[in-house]
């Protein structure tokens, strides 16, 4: 079902761009250019051949990253050279003379200074698509930014004063992000030197084996009070029984609807997670690999003086980490927006109201990570990664 989605998707926006180059180039490419565009999806329909003919295994790994990087990144041009051309369209309708008005692309071959007006902005913006491509490629796989923050609860139990965490959140491990990135991740979040390490969802990015890369590139990295995860929604994309098997079985704990109660200095800390709303949907087809998030379940039998600190992936199921006396919540999801091509406004906003960043509920805190990795378009703009070292204060 999703290939199928993804596949609608990847047509639709080929066919505007086969449109739009229509318009853009003389008539003498016109005829080459749908195999123009055929040549360069062949490693994306490779790429999907493999995984529908079942050949997507680990060992498979490294030749479909190779192939869908391309694909994908030549998608991320696409999308780009059609969002800069229509701001190219908008801006030609505002300030062109009132005599060439027309009303739809149809016209076009009948308004020659429409027509011009494309020929002309063809090169320019097909060099914008791709420098925001070359950037964007840039900003998605350079070092994370590392958020370092003191967060402080005057009811803190003393014990937990001083207790140093890393949240990392939208690994997306698969054909997007590699062993290397992956790595490198590791390497940074280890210097940090935290105590606690805590995933908050999407972990891989749609298939279960892609956890596999994750789990090595975090061997051997064992924080004294221990390593911890929920899963995302595209966590549930497929099965999830591998991924919490892999995961306990590699020593990170998985809380979904759980907790775990850690000690630290004679005091208690409380770590929960709510199980993602997708697990009420797996595979859009209506499996159900779970009921979603059940703040009741997860906070059975909780020793009252424990501070209670919830991983919960989506931030807008806020209320339901609240509703487990939640005081601080960690959550992800939203990438920041991942590409915010407009300056001022993030496309997270899309999605709902809290966007990355410290939100507050009277004494209860809520820190949305952009997270790490990509989805989609292997680019970011304007929302760099972040890893999140966060150090528990009393005052
Ligand atoms: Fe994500």
């Amino acid at each position: 079902m999703l290939f199928l989605i993804a596949l609608a998707l990847i047509l639709l926006v080929q066919w505007l761009h086969l449109r739009l180059l229509c318009l853009e180039l003389p008539d003498r490419f016109h005829r080459p250019l749908p195999w123009l565009l055929f040549f360069f999806h062949l490693p994306l329909i490779l790429f999907a051949g493999l995984r529908t003919l079942g050949l997507g295994g680990h060992s498979a790994l490294p030749l479909l990253q190779f192939l869908s990087r391309i694909g994908f990144y030549f998608q991320a041009f696409t999308v780009m050279h059609l969002i800069i051309a229509m701001l190219g369209e908008w801006g030609w309708r505002i300030f062109r003379k009132p005599a060439a008005e027309v009303d739809s692309l149809e016209e076009a071959p009948v308004d020659p200074s429409r027509r011009a007006f494309l020929r002309t902005s063809a090169v320019a913006s097909t060099g914008a698509a791709m420098a925001f491509g070359v950037v964007g490629a840039q900003e998605a796989f350079s070092d994370p930014e590392i958020t370092r923050l003191e967060l402080t609860f005057p009811d803190l139990p003393p014990g937990l004063d001083g207790l140093r965490l890393a949240q990392l959140s939208d690994l997306h491990a698969g054909p997007l992000v590699g062993a290397k990135t992956l790595r490198r991740w590791r390497e940074l979040t280890e210097r940090e030197r935290p105590e606690l390490l805590l995933f908050t969802g999407d972990l891989v990015d749609s298939r279960p084996e892609e956890l596999e890369p994750l789990l090595i590139a975090f061997q051997g990295f064992h924080p004294p009070l221990g390593r911890f995860a929920v899963l995302g929604n595209h966590d549930y994309f497929d099965d999830p029984g591998p991924i919490w098997r892999d995961l306990e079985g590699a020593g990170i704990r998985c809380l979904e609807n759980a907790a775990a109660l850690i000690q630290r200095g004679g005091s208690t800390l409380a770590l929960l997670g709510l199980q993602d709303p997708m697990a009420r949907n797996g595979r859009f087809a209506r499996l159900v690999y779970g009921p979603g998030p059940r703040p009741a379940e997860a906070t059975r039998d909780l020793p009252s003086d424990a501070f209670r600190l919830c991983m919960n992936h989506r931030p807008n199921e806020w209320e339901e980490a609240l509703a487990a006396g939640a005081r601080l919540t960690l959550s992800g999801h939203t990438h920041g927006g991942q590409i915010n091509p407009i300056p001022g406004f993030s496309s997270a906003r899309l999605i709902g109201p809290r966007i990355q960043g410290l939100y507050r509920d009277g004494p209860d805190l809520l820190y949305v990570s952009r997270g790490l990795g990509v989805v989609g378009l292997p680019i970011r703009i304007a929302a760099p990664p972040e890893i999140v070292i966060i150090t528990l204060r009393r005052t």
